[in-house]
């Protein structure tokens, strides 16, 4: 048996996030906002993507370590062309126990069916209001909030399972959020983020965040009678802290920034052009495709993750907090990983 590969702060390599293109068919403010990622913008030409061949050789490199887990991102995974097939081809690896896509939804009518054929279990939508008003203006291009709740009706009708990512600013959308977690919550967990500072357009700063024990708090407020208390994670490392209203909900709540979870970071992240990033705030990352393209053999390209894994001592939610963060001056975008 193979000695279990660990970084330099003991935490196995056991998920891979697989960004499959940089593309977006929303501009969110906090993501991609539309006066950076304007029709100007050069996003990546399709050669420079991998391969579905390819991203499954290199997925093949990272079970082989360890990864037991994979989710495909974008930018928005549902523009890249015949998706399902991919998830039946990352489904099919032995030693993969779980893949799930993360999406705005937008596409999910069309594709769900396919995608759940293909033997994809889950989605993660993001929504992050129901007022059209706060959500066109937070998704850039005013795409109203009716749009991606059909997405994931298509999803539930197709069987997938549903969880709801919501992205909170205060002052943006922190008003409406028990009224979409009453809305959600009998169909689909629904999880609040805390507004990060990934990618280097976003705005962000401290007074942008709404800490998850307010937003607890003002769950609990417009809901007198909810008794909220702590579930015990899924599974080590969860990002999410759950929590049970007591009468058969559950909220998530993902506090990168007031209680970073990076002790138990057990993520890579691989771009949609085959980069290996050990961090989402990451400034820079180890090219995969370049050994892949040029001959590489499958132990070559083991060896070449491990080395990288092995390295690590990424843990920067941690250190943004502390008196010297070890920020980078230019961190990798979220579109090019995903989160
Ligand atoms: P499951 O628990 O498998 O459902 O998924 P997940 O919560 O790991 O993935 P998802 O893509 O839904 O991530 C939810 C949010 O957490 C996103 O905003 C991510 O950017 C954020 N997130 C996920 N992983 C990390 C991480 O390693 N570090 C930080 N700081 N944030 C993360
Ligand atoms: N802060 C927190 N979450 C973010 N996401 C994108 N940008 C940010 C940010 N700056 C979320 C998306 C999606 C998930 C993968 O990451 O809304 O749900
Ligand atoms: Fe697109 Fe998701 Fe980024 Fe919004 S958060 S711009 S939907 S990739
Ligand atoms: Fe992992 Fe980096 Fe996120 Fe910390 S900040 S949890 S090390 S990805």
């Amino acid at each position: 048996v193979r000695a279990v590969l660990l970084d330099r702060l003991n935490r196995p390599l056991r998920d891979l996030r697989v960004s499959v293109t940089d593309r977006c068919n929303l501009r969110c403010t906090y993501c991609m906002p539309a006066d950076v990622f304007g029709p100007d913008y050069a996003f990546l030409p399709r050669e420079e993507l991998l391969s579905f061949e390819e991203i499954e050789r290199l997925t093949r490199a990272f079970v082989a370590l360890g990864v037991r887990k994979l989710r495909l991102t974008g930018g928005e995974p549902l523009l890249r062309r015949d998706l399902p097939e991919l998830v039946a081809r990352l489904s099919a690896l032995e030693g993969v126990e779980d893949v799930a896509l993360t999406t705005n939804g937008l596409l999910l009518p069309r594709l769900a069916a396919d995608l759940k054929a293909a033997g994809l279990r889950r989605v993660t939508v993001s929504l992050d209001s129901l007022d059209p008003e706060v959500f066109g203006r937070m998704n850039g291009l005013n795409v109203a909030p009716d749009r991606v709740l059909d997405g994931i009706e298509a999803a539930l009708r197709a069987g997938l399972g549903v969880k709801v990512n919501t992205v909170v600013q205060r002052g943006v959308n922190d008003a409406g959020l028990p009224e979409l977690w009453r809305a959600l919550r009998d169909r689909a967990t629904v999880r609040f983020i805390e507004f990060m500072d990934v990618g280097n357009h976003n705005g962000w700063n401290m007074d942008a965040v709404v800490p998850s024990r307010e937003v607890l708090a003002r769950l609990a407020d417009a809901e007198p009678g909810l008794d909220f208390a702590p579930v015990n994670p899924a599974y080590r490392g969860e990002v999410a802290a759950r929590y049970y209203d007591g009468e058969g909900h559950e909220v998530g709540l993902i506090s990168s920034v007031t209680a970073p979870f990076c002790g138990d970071c057990s993520r890579a992240r691989l771009s949609a052009v085959g980069v290996l990033y050990t961090c989402l705030f990451a400034g820079a990352g180890t090219d995969l495709r370049a050994p892949l393209r040029a001959g590489a053999t499958d132990a070559e390209l083991r060896e070449r993750v491990a080395a990288v894994w092995q390295a690590r001592q990424d843990r920067y939610s941690e250190e943004r907090g502390e008196a010297t963060p070890g920020r980078a001056a230019s961190k990798v975008e979220m579109s090019h990983i995903g989160g």
